[in-house]
């Protein structure tokens, strides 16, 4: 089944001189997949991730997200809908200062007025699995970012969402903390079937998807699959992004 199907996507940006980050994009996710976005800087990977995330209007061009069209939602329904069925990790990890961990995760359930006995269960369960129990209690300015990164994606997976949207998520982390967060996706990924869509301009990130899709001046450019090895397809991802002509810079922060 499709989790996510978006068809003719086109996005232009008005203003003193109207751009186009956007060409007719199609994309199909099925339940259960995870894929990765990558591309130049500029080529509208942060564009089309928005516009699924209804952050932002397409300019023409449909997105179907569980069989529904967001944009044919009221504003209530869509705000709804964006609680229940999304859930989202950015690479600036997105928490309230002012919060603990615990705080900061459990957010989306106090909005939704979930019992306190189902929040505490849901808490410990996925505290467990990102094995962030001990800083619970923590502000987010007493532990480290790797840490910060998996009490956001915590926050992001509390309400099992059908579609986990990334942006960058480890575009502020060390190598090692990459590793760890990526490992964690894979992991719900395998163990919940979330359908998860993840834009990177990391080789090593995207190496653990199924499928990266690129794109190139707004368009779509190629796609790839992972076989059995993810050396190799880390391998063939260097490789057609040095085909795309990538920024140097973006190349030399490719990590082995
Ligand atoms: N709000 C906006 N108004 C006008 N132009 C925009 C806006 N947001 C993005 N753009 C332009 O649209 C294009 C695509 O931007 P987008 O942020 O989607 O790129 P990206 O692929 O995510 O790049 P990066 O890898 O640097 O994050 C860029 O040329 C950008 O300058
Ligand atoms: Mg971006």
């Amino acid at each position: 089944m499709e989790m996510l199907k978006v068809e003719k996507l086109t996005k232009i940006y008005e203003g003193k001189v109207s751009y186009r980050a956007l060409s007719g994009i199609d994309l199909s996710i099925d339940e259960g997949e995870f894929v990765g976005i990558m591309g130049p800087s500029g080529s509208g990977k942060t564009t089309l991730l928005n516009m699924i995330a209804t952050i932002d209007t397409p300019t023409s061009g449909k997105v179907t997200i569980n069989g529904k069209n967001p944009f044919a939602l009221r504003k209530k329904d869509l705000a709804t809908f964006r609680r229940r069925q999304l859930g989202f990790v950015f690479q600036d990890f997105n928490l309230l200062d002012t919060l603990t961990i615990e705080e900061n995760i459990i957010l989306p359930l106090t909005l939704d007025k979930k019992s306190l006995k189902e929040m505490d269960q849901k808490l410990a369960e996925v505290a467990k699995k990102l094995d962030i129990t001990s800083i619970l209690n923590k502000r987010t300015f007493e532990v480290s970012g790797g840490q910060r990164q998996r009490a956001a994606i915590a926050r992001a997976m509390i309400h099992s969402p059908s579609l986990l949207l990334a942006d960058e998520p480890t575009g502020n982390l060390d190598s090692k903390s990459s590793r760890n967060a990526m490992e964690l996706l894979e992991k719900i990924n395998q163990e919940e079937k979330t359908t998860m869509m993840l834009v990177t301009h990391d080789p090593l990130a995207a190496s653990y998807c199924h499928r990266v899709v690129f794109i190139k001046d707004g368009k779509f450019y190629n796609e790839i699959y992972r076989g059995e090895n993810r050396q190799t397809f880390f391998q063939q991802i260097i490789d057609l992004l040095s085909l795309l002509g990538g920024d140097a810079h973006e190349l030399s922060s490719v990590r082995l």
